[in-house]
Formats: structure tokens, sequence, C-alpha cells
């Protein structure tokens, strides 16, 4: 990518559309996603901006990767696929796909929240929820795939390079510049492989010097990817993962693991890891400050909080970060977490 490569007479994300490659342009399932507002927010002294990714067309940044791996099986002529997701992929992928006319079934986890799950079935997809872990609910849907066309984002190059689009826009919102570092929620560390591709395509084209450091932020419940790095191992193993309220991002497997690992090695940043009552409290003061997130997005308040509290970062430039998902698809889980907040 690079400035004279963007196409802005193209909506939203797809003003990148050069770096995002189709065979057949008239096959393009599209809301108009990306393009999201850039916010700038001071946070006890660290230069913090905000991307608010929550405003995409189904509530969650993860239409972006959607909407391009969706064209894509559109082109291939698939008609029908599976989806397993902790329940904002899915609810994407359901939206995309009845826009797309492709069957959907959609496999999720049974805590997953009843928003999420509301838009699954509303969007016309079948929805199966399955009791047990995230990791349970992959296996099903694997095996259900036997027959019907797997369309698991996790595995999709596809969904990543969608997802890079965030970064470009960062980019060009920041006056095309890097940020110093940008701060990731990562469960199976979408966002951080879009990140690492779009900034690595930047550096490439000579349009940046030094791409951002990529801090990926994981619940202290279920952490295998910060386990991993604090040890120096180069893919993480599996964790015995307690309950958290960051449901997006409480995947005791990632299966794309050592990819991250490496991208986040590769920038010289850090996977850190935070209690729930850390995230409830980001939740709570983003919520203050008017951004009505879920729990699982509000992780990067906690970081900016200890980051701004530590120092270190964002001495050279401002810092990003993403909010990834509407609080109005778990406003229940939410309101009990008021009265209820998580201990330490
Ligand atoms: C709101 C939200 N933020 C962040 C993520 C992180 O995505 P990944 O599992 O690709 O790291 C998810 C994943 O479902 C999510 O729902």
């Amino acid at each position: 990518m690079n400035g004279s490569r963007i196409r802005s007479g193209e909506q939203g994300m797809w003003r990148y559309g050069s770096s995002l490659p189709l065979e057949r342009p008239e096959e393009k399932v599209s809301f108009g996603e990306g393009w999201t507002p850039l916010v700038r927010e001071e946070w006890n002294g660290l230069n913090l901006f905000l991307k608010l990714d929550f405003v995409c067309p189904t509530g969650s940044y993860k239409d972006r990767g959607m909407a391009y791996l969706v064209s894509r099986l559109r082109e291939l002529g698939v008609r029908e696929v599976i989806e397993d997701s902790s329940g904002n992929a899915g609810a994407s992928m359901a939206a995309y796909c009845a826009r797309a006319g492709i069957a959907c079934r959609v496999f999720v986890p049974d805590y997953t929240s009843e928003g999420k799950c509301v838009q699954v079935s509303s969007y016309g997809a079948l929805l199966e929820r399955i009791p047990g872990t995230r990791e349970d609910t992959a296996r099903a849907a694997e095996k259900a795939a036997e027959t019907v066309f797997y369309a698991g984002h996790n595995w999709s190059p596809w969904f990543a390079h969608g997802i890079k689009t965030f970064a470009f826009e960062l980019w060009e919102q920041l006056g095309f510049t890097a940020p110093e570092a940008v701060l990731l929620p990562a469960g199976q560390g979408s966002l951080v492989l879009g990140c690492a591709l779009a900034f690595d395509e930047l550096h490439a084209s000579g349009e940046i010097d030094t791409p951002p450091r990529i801090f990926a932020l994981q619940p202290r419940n279920c952490a295998p990817l910060e386990d991993a790095f604090r040890k120096g191992r180069s893919s993480p193993e599996r964790v015995e993962k307690r309950e958290t309220i960051a449901e997006g991002i409480s995947s005791a497997e990632p299966v794309r693991g050592r990819e991250v690992l490496k991208a986040v090695k590769k920038t010289g940043g850090d996977i850190l890891s935070f209690s729930d009552r850390e995230i409830w409290d980001g939740c709570v003061e983003l919520a203050r400050r008017g951004y009505f997130v879920e729990p699982t997005s509000a992780i990067v308040a906690a970081a900016a909080e200890r980051l701004s509290r530590e120092g270190g970062v964002g001495r050279k430039g401002p810092v990003a970060a993403v909010l990834t998902g509407s609080g109005l698809k778990g406003s229940s889980k939410i309101l009990s977490l008021f009265s209820s907040p998580p201990e330490d």
C-alpha cells in the first residue's frame, strides 16, 4: 500500500481495495464497512487515539475481515458455509452471508452473550450453541464441516487481509504516519496478524520508517500467548482457562499462535495480561468517557492505564487502540457487572 494506490472514490475499507484483490469485483459483498472514527483521548498523560471499530455494520471490527472473506467465497461459488466463533464473527458472517445469498450455520459456545446469538438467528443463519469451551465449539464445527464448506475465519488468510485495513486507516488518519504503539485485544490474534500485515506492507513500500510496537492483550484467566511470550517459547501451549468477562478473547489454544508470537516479537512489542477487575475498571472508565463497548474491548483501557503509569510507551509518538465490539450486544451482562463487579 502507498498513498497513490488509495481509491478515494470507494466507500470505507475499500479505499484500500488495491491491496484486497478480487478476480471478479462485481462479486464484492459489502455494507460499506470501515473508515471508522479515530478519536483522541488524553489518558493519564498518554496521547491515546481510539479507533471506533465497534461502529461497523454488525457492531464489531470483524466486518472488515468478513467483507473480504465472504467476497472471495462468493467468487468461488460457495453456496453454504459453516463458521465457529465466540459470537461477533458469527454474527458478522451471518450478516455477510445474508447479503451474499449464502446459507450459513454458526457454532458458538453456550456462554456467548444473548445479543450476539439473537443477531446470528435474526440474519437467518442456523445457530448451534455448544456446551463447554471455545475449543469444543471449534471441534463441533469441524465435525459438521465434513460435508459442508468450512469457512472458519481464524484459519482464513482472506480474513486477516480484510482486518489489516484498520491499520491502513490508522496510518492515513494520523496524517500518513505510524503510531509508536498499537494496543490490541488478542484471543486468536486476528488483529495482531492484520496489523502486522498492514504495517509490513507500508514499510516495504517505504511509506513508514518503523512499524509500531504491537501490544497484544489477554485476560489473565486465559492467556496462552502471554504465557508463551514470557517463557520465550515460539508457540503457545494449551492453558487451563478460567471464566472471564472478556469472552471474545478467551481462546485456550490459538490456532495461529506461532505467527502471533512472531509478529509481536518482530515489532519489539509485548504481550500483557489483565485481571477481570482491571478489564472491568477499563470498561467503566471508557463508558464514563462516552464509549459503550463490550468488556472484551475494554482490555485496551486496562492497558492504557498500566502503560501510562509505568511510562516507557508513548514518548516518541501517539499510541493507538482499537475498540472492537459494541456494548449493546452484551448489555444484560454489563448491567449485572455493575451490581457485582469482578474481584481482583
Ligand atoms: C470484541 C472482540 N474483540 C477482539 C476479539 C479478538 O479477536 P481474535 O480472537 O482474533 O484475537 C474478538 C474475537 O472474537 C472480539 O469479539
